[in-house]
């Protein structure tokens, strides 16, 4: 199987992934949450290294580090735990439905509105834009970093620069970004960065997390902390206030292992797939009857569509005669294909990792070729 559909989940992961996640469940299925025991310290001391090397990876320190289940789930914590009533977002029409249906629910039931901006034709968001938006009841901007559909990637540090000059919460949707650009949540005026360790950091499925630096989020979900447990009131203190229930050790010890890896042998990552993506492009280019939709080379994330033929089509080919994987329709972002008219066919994204081959990219292209001329 040729698997070029990493923007869902990276499916090869490091070997020290693997042997660590594997100790996770051998050695570690034990709940960390404030036990007395050896065996329960242990869990605690290397949960807290995994939130030590994240937040250095990040900027910001390791109390701020909430896990999840995965993006979306901090996404809902960072949009509903700083809700305001009758306030109003910036947002872009890149956002993933993570995004825009937690916007639309807050919508209902918290009276907030929002504004979607959209980008120039490099992929763009101009800030100039973001600026004119800004209105007296305005309190976020959320913006993705990086397209799950075009790539495009947004100069989040200039962002942070307007949000901070007018006081308002920066939240950047990281899913697809971190692993691949650089980001220090201190220095660009990130106030949460919602995170997926399955992807770019190549942790297991089921692992994300909810960055924080210099922001309050009221718990959204209640329940034990292994902390003042005979108050009956959810405690706020940061992390275990917003992380009730028991952790999924499986996945941050994976994550501690991804990162690592991704720390190691990170210009070599994305020389990688910068390299293979600029090749996919450049030889896509040359077929008729294909158009691509690629804002970022470096992200690893493209979209094609061929000239009349609906994408779902194109991935079941590509599945049933070739065994090479890859993302039709929507990719959980309406508006983006909204704006690029790609709604009704949708778009076949091909997303790489590191663990992708030239050869892997030779197959998928003669495999397209084909199609497109057939
Ligand atoms: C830009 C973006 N945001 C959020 C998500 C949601 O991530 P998760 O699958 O970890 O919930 C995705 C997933 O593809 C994504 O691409």
């Amino acid at each position: 199987m040729i698997y070029l559909d990493n923007s869902s989940t990276t499916h090869k992961k490091p070997k020290s992934v693997i042997s660590t996640a594997t100790l996770g469940m051998k050695k570690y299925s034990i709940n960390p949450s404030r036990v007395g025991y050896k065996r329960g310290i242990e869990v605690q001391e290397e949960v807290f290294k995994c939130r030590e090397k994240l937040s250095e990876y990040i900027g910001t320190t390791a109390d701020k580090i909430i896990f999840t289940s995965g993006c979306t789930s901090a996404i809902n914590m960072g949009l509903r735990g700083t809700a305001k009533r009758n306030g109003h977002i910036i947002t872009t029409i890149f956002e993933h439905n993570s995004v825009l249906r937690t916007l639309e629910d807050l919508k209902q039931t918290h009276n907030i509105s929002y504004t979607t901006l959209t980008p120039n034709k490099e992929g763009q968001i101009p800030t100039s834009e973001i600026a004119k938006a800004i209105k007296s009841n305005t309190y976020m901007i959320i913006i993705n970093h990086t397209s799950n559909v075009t790539g495009a990637t947004q100069n989040i540090e200039k962002i942070g620069k307007i949000a901070k000059k007018h006081n308002l919460i920066f939240f950047v949707d990281g899913a697809q970004s971190v692993g691949h650009e650089k980001i220090n949540m201190q220095e660009m005026n990130i106030n949460l960065l919602s995170i997926a360790g399955h992807k770019g950091l190549y942790a297991p499925q089921g692992i994300g997390v909810l960055a924080i630096n210099d922001c309050i989020v009221t718990p959204t979900k209640t329940g034990g902390t292994g902390t003042y447990s005979e108050k009956l009131k959810q405690p706020t203190n940061y992390p275990e206030g917003l992380e009730s229930g028991t952790q999924n050790i499986v996945g941050i010890l994976g994550l501690y292992a991804g990162l690592e890896f991704v720390i190691k042998h990170q210009e070599k990552i994305n020389t990688k797939i910068h390299t293979l993506t600029q090749y996919l492009v450049d030889k896509l280019n040359k077929i008729k009857n294909i158009e691509i939709f690629a804002h970022n080379i470096s992200s690893g994330v493209i979209s094609i569509s061929i000239k009349n033929k609906d994408s779902v089509f194109v991935s079941q080919i590509l599945d049933e005669a070739y065994n090479i994987c890859t993302r039709s329709g929507l990719h959980c972002a309406g508006l983006v294909h909204k704006y690029y008219k790609t709604l009704k066919t949708g778009l076949v994204r091909i997303s790489l990792s590191y663990f992708n081959n030239k050869n892997e990219l030779n197959k998928i292209i003669s495999a397209l070729e084909k199609i497109a001329l057939s």
